[in-house]
């Protein structure tokens, strides 16, 4: 057997553009391309057998399994066969040759494989998760990470990422928040359209371009309770007002391939779903690319109770779905349902099609190889450039969530620092949730980063002070794979006492602590999103000493921190930050960068409030002050979050004049201009990301109390003053109304200008038709 078959070479998987032009303008370039891109695959089309076709449509992983708990078995044999499409789960340029050389040479037609893969954050040159990544609010940065993640990945034979994940969720008890861009539709849309540009460049033959897939259509971070896979349920007018507008934006901006989610929609399972993934996706939007399912979520169907494999599989495919991954439904049972008049010869022959014409727009016909080029391995991974890159967009994305006394940055001489925590002298949980092919003993440690940027101008008193969780069950749970997270054979108080010594020497504590690697991700949900017990402890004991502390918060989710906001001095907020962690928490720890991210997902107060997000609705009693008797509210908490969305803090100090308006009526498509003056009021210089939002506060449907509508982030020398203007036009007062027209309605509306969601100035503006 050759060895890239076997199983044993994927033992390390588990850890777990073409800037298209808008749909309906191609230019005549693109419609040449497309005809002979027809005639090409319809000549193939005709050659190929009922069983070749099929073949196309089959998806399948190498070795162990990765997120299910199948994994495909003869893979070889059906390669030559023609019995496979694509494969995922391997990569390396000689590991993917050989495979791809079983198919190219040995099947009867030589079609090539799409070889893909979860390249989420990064593929070697492992970046911020997404989540972090969206507090850069910097679309160039997050289009570059995904562009050197698709440099990486195609020198290592890869043609398709599993990305982007573009799901809105509102819930951070759901563990997958930390692989989307939080909360608000627009913003994330925006970053799902950075992420598109990014990895497919301006042409998907590009040598250093992948295929973008993006998931998971639709609705999944809308799960009940935050619980993985569980069921979604929702109106129509909040799935295209709040959830629908990233996945569209990818559409928009080109992306060649979607996922289907686990979950269902509107009662029907997502991957059979003819209304999402036919009516919505390809006819309202104009979708010309390729969907795949998401693992097993064919077979899923059949727990979902809509029949067995056969029926679910004919389902899935009449719905719109065009490749089955993994669960081999489609490979076994769609000969069968076309022999019994259950699906139709077009059907098959259009979801072929459509898995032929992405390997023809990936060049792969041209170049079965393309990326399978040993030589550019040694130069484009991990390389010195990647990873000063890495380091760069790093601290771009921490979000200062507390300073006072202008604790932070901390001087880079004469101070001793008492470095305490379970994730300060860590390499294994730098990295965050997938990372197939990164390498978490390349990734930096704080400790080594605060060595790197300040050697010895600073006493270090290290000490680890507590165990990351010293619950059994809970670690049983995260060690889906070996060694991950595991109790410290010193006892709990002697390693407390550790840091309590380290404290009390030291100036200023440093507290590394938070979630570990796989306390995020898919499949963690959690009920307590508090900062585990015996590190919360140890920072109960460390701040009784009276000297400032400085929580550097490790996150895949908004946790619960109003305890650490009350006691911490200061807290940095640095997500699972990458391969270059240490040295990027250290550039931000002692000022050689001023912190500028901000959060964009709610951070609440206790779980109780979930889900909370900033443009909810105002009910018929809203709650704002004064007495709470009837109105919506909580006996026991306020409605407020802890952190609103858009929140973040720098080392300086921003001021905002009042907004001022160029006119105060307007008609039809005039433009609005809203402006305000932003002034460094502090000592050091910095960026800001100035936000607006509007509200219409009478409408014919209730809507959201605000929504982003565009930001800018800049940069100020102390004392320096900044005219920051926004365009607005009707294009950003339209709304989804009850039935489900896009447009907006003329009246009052009320511009709102600020630092973050919670904290803007306003004005407001009549606008009629
Ligand atoms: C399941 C996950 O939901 C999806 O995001 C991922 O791409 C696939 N598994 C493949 O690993």
């Amino acid at each position: 057997m050759n060895k890239y078959f076997s199983a044993r070479i994927i033992a390390r998987v588990i850890p777990l553009c073409v800037v298209l032009l808008p749909f309906g303008k191609a230019s005549a370039q693109s419609q040449t391309e497309d005809a002979k891109m027809n005639v090409f695959v319809s000549g193939l089309l005709k050659k190929m057998t009922l069983d070749e076709k099929i073949g196309q449509l089959n998806l399948v992983t190498i070795g162990a399994p990765t997120t299910g708990s199948v994994v495909n078995k003869g893979v070889e044999e059906k390669i030559k066969k023609g019995a496979i499409g694509g494969v995922f789960g391997i990569w390396g340029a000689a590991q993917t040759k050989e495979v791809q050389e079983a198919a190219v040479k040995n099947s009867r037609l030589h079609i090539p494989l799409i070889f893909g893969l979860d390249v989420i954050h990064g593929h070697r040159t492992i970046f911020p998760i997404p989540l972090g990544m969206s507090a850069t609010w910097d679309m160039d940065l997050i289009k570059q990470s995904a562009h050197i993640a698709a440099k990486e990945a195609t020198a290592e034979g890869l043609s398709w990422v599993f990305s982007p994940m573009v799901d809105i969720a509102r819930d951070p008890r759901w563990g997958r928040i930390s692989e989307g861009s939080g909360e608000d539709p627009w913003y994330g849309g925006q970053v799902a359209k950075a992420m598109v540009q990014g990895y497919q460049g301006t042409s998907m033959k590009n040598a250093d371009a992948v295929m973008a897939c993006v998931k998971h259509f639709a609705l999944y971070g809308g799960a009940e309770a935050g619980r993985e896979y569980n069921t979604v349920d929702m109106s129509r007018i909040k799935m295209y007002q709040d959830y629908l507008p990233p996945y569209k934006a990818a559409v928009d901006a080109g992306a060649g391939s979607f996922m289907s989610s686990f979950n269902t929609v509107d009662g029907v399972p997502a991957t059979g779903n003819q209304w999402l993934l036919t009516d919505l996706l390809r006819k309202q939007w104009g979708f010309k690319g390729f969907v795949v399912s998401d693992y097993t979520a064919v077979n899923e169907m059949e727990a979902h109770g809509l029949g067995d494999l056969q029926m679910v599989s004919a389902l899935a495919l009449k719905a719109g779905l065009d490749m089955d991954m993994v669960g081999e439904g489609f490979l076994t049972t769609l000969k069968k349902s076309l022999q019994e008049k259950k699906i139709t010869q077009l059907e098959i022959d259009q979801a072929c099609r459509r898995v032929l014409e992405a390997k023809y727009k990936l060049g792969l016909f041209d170049n079965p190889y393309k990326s399978m080029d040993v030589a550019r391995e040694s130069t484009d991974v991990l390389s010195v450039a990647n990873r000063s890159a890495a380091r760069e967009i790093t601290k771009h994305s921490f979000v200062l969530l507390k300073n006072d006394n202008q604790t932070l940055p901390l001087k880079k001489t004469g101070m001793s620092i008492a470095l305490v925590g379970p994730l300060a002298n860590n390499q294994r949980d730098m990295l965050g949730t997938w990372v197939v092919a990164g390498d978490w003993e390349k990734s930096i440690s704080v400790m080594q980063g605060i060595k790197n940027v300040v050697g010895d101008g600073v006493t270090i008193n290290y000490a680890k002070g507590s165990n990351i969780t010293e619950d059994a069950e809970f670690i049983k749970r995260l060690n889906f794979g070996p060694g991950m997270v595991s109790i410290d054979p010193k006892p709990a108080d002697e390693l407390l006492k550790e840091a309590v010594d380290a404290a009390n020497k030291s100036d200023v504590i440093v507290a590394v602590v938070g979630e570990s690697q796989s306390m995020s991700g898919e499949s963690s949900s959690r009920s307590d999103i508090d900062i585990p017990e015996p590190q919360k402890n140890m920072l109960k004991a460390l701040s009784k000493l009276g000297k400032p502390m400085v929580i550097v918060l490790f996150n895949g989710r908004p946790l619960t921190l109003t305890w650490e906001n009350e006691h911490a001095t200061a807290i940095l907020d640095v997500w699972a930050p990458g391969t270059e962690a240490g040295n990027a928490i250290a550039d931000v720890l002692f000022g050689d960068y001023n912190p500028a991210g901000k959060i964009t997902a709610t951070f609440p107060r206790s779980v109780g409030q979930i889900p909370i997000y900033y443009n909810h609705k105002n009910t018929g009693r809203p709650y704002s002050s004064g007495p709470t008797k009837f109105k919506s509210n909580y006996l026991d908490i306020s409605n407020e979050p802890l952190y609103p969305f858009g929140y973040g803090l720098s080392y300086t100090t921003f001021g905002y004049s009042d907004v001022k308006l160029n006119k105060t009526t307007l008609k039809g498509n005039e433009t609005l201009t809203a402006t305000v003056t932003v002034t460094n009021t502090g000592k050091l210089a910095g960026e800001e990301v100035v936000q607006l939002y509007i509200s219409d506060p009478v409408a014919s449907i209730s809507r959201s109390v605000k929504e982003l509508k565009n930001f800018k982030k800049i940069k100020l020398q102390p004392g320096e003053a900044k005219v920051v203007s926004f365009a607005i036009t009707p294009e950003q007062l339209k709304f989804y109304n009850t039935q489900l027209k896009y447009d907006w309605e003329p009246g009052k509306f009320v511009v709102q200008i600020g630092t973050n969601s919670s904290d803007t100035h306003s004005a407001s503006v009549w606008w009629t038709k």
